[in-house]
């Protein structure tokens, strides 16, 4: 079984598409881990989009990403990753197809709404940049 860290970005929150973004990954059948409302601090700003430190938009995703709170979750499902990057949409709007989240939701690519990992590496780098492995809901609480 598979986790990935999915986030509802600062514009996602402030639209209030939290509920939105929770009701499809549950009906799709996905598990929260856990989930929490917070403000992103610089460091784990720049950790998180490290693999982006050298583009010239670097500096303005992170200070979009800790302008407001985010809503950080865990999520767990067989193929999460790559059936929640199906169901998040491209990163651009002009080309996330409708039926997405962002090709329902989103207007603009620095603004997005949502992230999700994109390999299970990242998952866990993110996951773990994020929450505490002890505070994830295990298994043995879920039926
Ligand atoms: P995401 O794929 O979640 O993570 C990297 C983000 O960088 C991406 O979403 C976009 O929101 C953002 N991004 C991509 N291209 C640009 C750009 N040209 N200018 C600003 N932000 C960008």
């Amino acid at each position: 079984m598979q986790r990935t860290f999915i986030m509802v970005k600062p514009d996602g929150v402030k639209r209030g598409l939290i509920g939105e973004i929770v009701k499809r990954f549950e009906q799709k059948g996905f598990v929260l881990l856990n989930a929490e409302l917070m403000t992103i601090d610089q460091s784990k700003a720049e950790y998180h989009y490290e693999e982006h430190k050298a583009k010239p938009f670097f500096g303005e995703l992170v200070d979009f990403i800790t302008s407001s709170p985010v809503f950080a979750m865990v999520w767990e499902g067989e193929n999460i990753i790559d059936v929640s990057r199906t169901m998040i949409g491209k990163t651009s709007p002009t080309e996330a197809q409708p039926g997405t989240i962002r090709g329902d939701f989103a207007f603009k690519k620095e603004e997005n709404v949502i992230h999700g990992s994109d390999s299970l590496e990242s998952a866990e780098r993110e996951i773990a940049n994020f929450f505490d492995p002890l505070q994830l809901r295990s298994s043995d609480q879920m039926f």
